[in-house]
């Protein structure tokens, strides 16, 4: 064995932990930038984080206009609030994209750039991200999917350029994650599935990452995969069963520690560009593709498939030829799917014909280098089939 391995991020996880924001907070300063987005502040989650945070003593600036998918010019326009308020700490509430826009604004209210300055695209570096300076980040998600609670990632989307990349950057770890299942309740059913197979993508993906996958990353992604096979589709069909939300907040929660050790490959790769050039969310965006590209990856590592598959409690591949088990395998995820309402296509979503060639563009080029990690590279006519196969 030989590898590395930085999970940074105190997590503290368990119904009514929002509630200890205000203390976690005080050890990073004494005022709070809270960026969120207006449906946090309708469901009183705001509220209580005001409440925590005024008992510890401390004063908050509120920043409500995050954005689903955010765009560049919004986290710079968010960042020159931040700058002006003279806030210790930055405190993300609500999904995914509100954590993003936390972290990417703890960066450039410290640095000189625009946002996507620090973008890390295949094809050019991002410039260098000061952790000294960078300001500290408390996460607090109120979707189960993203794992940006655990990563020390941030997906930025350029409405000029029309690219969607990602600042990798260790300096936007979250000091403290807090993860609280209640939260999750309120997720309206549709967002519950998308977003917990975002996360399943993310461990199965780095399951697959084979320059950085680590019998670490390996087996917190079994764990993760476990727990969303177990707890998903029950999360789904009933929002308030606070168990099966809590087994799916605590996968996420992992993937991200898995995303953030492994990464993902050429599924994210392919539904990254879509959300820049049809504004598809995230999660959609990922479900779309995640079983054409396990199919078209089955003939180069068949047997690792198949142990995603022994992963189902109800497996019908044990016993069977790793071919046979894998195919298995892809089917069950693929009932995984369906079971929690994914079966949109790329037709449903205004889609024209000429995106399979602007994605195949776009994958080879600035999202090339997740490709050369996946068991077999994908060609661009690799991508094209794959695209057209979802439309
Ligand atoms: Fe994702």
């Amino acid at each position: 064995m030989d590898f590395r391995a930085h999970l940074p991020v105190q997590l503290e996880f368990g119904a009514g932990k929002i509630d200890q924001l205000g203390e976690l907070a005080a050890r990073y300063g004494k005022r709070v930038f809270l960026v969120t987005m207006t449906d946090m502040v309708e469901l009183g989650f705001v509220e209580r984080a005001f409440l925590s945070l005024n008992r510890a003593g401390l004063e908050t600036v509120l920043y409500d206009s995050a954005q689903p998918e955010p765009k560049s010019d919004q986290i710079d326009s968010a960042a020159a609030v931040l700058r002006e308020s003279k806030c210790d700490v930055v405190v993300g509430l609500g999904g995914g994209s509100a954590i993003d826009v936390a972290k990417a604004v703890a960066i450039c209210a410290k640095h000189t750039g625009p946002v996507w300055d620090y973008v890390n695209l295949s094809n050019r570096p991002p410039q260098p991200v000061d952790a000294s300076i960078t300001l500290p980040i408390i996460a607090i998600p109120t979707t189960a999917g993203t794992g940006s609670e655990t990563t020390p990632y941030s997906v930025v989307t350029n409405t000029e350029t029309v690219q969607k990349g990602t600042i990798k950057e260790p300096a936007i770890f979250p000091r403290v994650a807090i993860v609280d299942p209640e939260l999750s309740c309120r997720m309206p059913q549709k967002l519950t599935g998308a977003t917990g197979i975002d996360a399943f993508a993310h461990s199965l993906e780095s399951y697959l990452n084979v320059p950085n996958r680590s019998p670490l990353s390996d087996a917190l992604a079994e764990t993760a995969m476990s727990a969303l096979i177990q707890h998903l589709p029950n999360a789904y069909a009933d929002g308030n069963d606070l168990d099966a939300r809590a087994g799916v907040a605590w996968a996420a929660s992992v993937s991200g520690m898995v995303i953030a050790n492994a990464g993902t490959t050429v599924t994210h790769a392919i539904a990254q560009p879509l959300g820049a050039r049809l504004g598809t969310s995230h999660a959609d965006s990922v479900a779309l593709f995640t079983v054409p590209v396990l199919r078209h990856t089955l003939p180069a590592d068949a047997e690792r498939i198949a142990r995603i598959g022994s992963l189902f409690p109800d497996f019908k591949g044990r016993g069977k030829s790793a071919e046979v088990a894998a195919e298995l395998a892809i089917d069950a995820i693929e009932e995984l799917l369906i079971s929690v309402g994914i079966t949109t296509r790329l037709s449903d979503l205004g889609a024209s014909d000429s995106l399979v060639d602007e994605l195949a563009e776009d994958v080879t080029t600035y999202m090339s280098r997740p490709l050369a990690q996946h068991p077999v590279l994908f060609s661009a006519e690799d991508i094209r089939s794959i695209v057209r196969s979802v439309m």
